[in-house]
């Protein structure tokens, strides 16, 4: 059996719920860490994912968790650092859509993607 890609979620509000429910159910995947700086958001998601381990620190997610893969749904305005901070963290990354706040961000990201991860 292949190994599972390991996946955190930052961003647990109204849409990061359906990823992190869709990245469950993916066979390849494993969910390993839900993050929202949102403790009453936390505490909901465990009710419903108890399996799956919970975190208020995003920098703790990246670094201090052994992800493969981070999928940020925190809000537009800080996709961009978000997304910046995974990939040099050498995490595979996805962004919900909008993906950053600008042109340039959202190209600085691309480029930054095919030097460290996936594009
Ligand atoms: N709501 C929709 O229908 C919809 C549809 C498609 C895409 N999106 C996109 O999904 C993203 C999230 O939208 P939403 O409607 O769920 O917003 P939301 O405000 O309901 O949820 C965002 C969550 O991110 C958390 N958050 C913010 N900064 C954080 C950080 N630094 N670390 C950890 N958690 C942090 C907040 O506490 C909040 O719970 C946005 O980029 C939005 O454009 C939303």
């Amino acid at each position: 059996m292949s190994k599972k890609i390991k996946v955190g979620v930052a961003g647990c509000g109204y849409w990061g719920p359906n990823l992190i429910r869709n990245f469950r159910a993916l066979p390849d995947c494993q969910l390993k860490t839900m993050c929202d700086l949102n403790t009453a958001r936390l505490k909901h998601l465990k009710t419903l994912y108890p399996e799956v381990a919970s975190e208020t620190d995003y920098s703790h997610m990246l670094n201090g968790v052994n992800l493969d893969a981070v999928i940020i749904a925190t809000g537009v305005g800080s996709h961009y650092p978000m997304a910046k901070a995974a990939l040099l963290a050498g995490k595979h990354t996805f962004i919900e859509k909008p993906m950053a706040s600008s042109v340039e961000q959202c190209e600085e990201l691309v480029e930054l993607a095919k030097k460290t991860a996936w594009c």
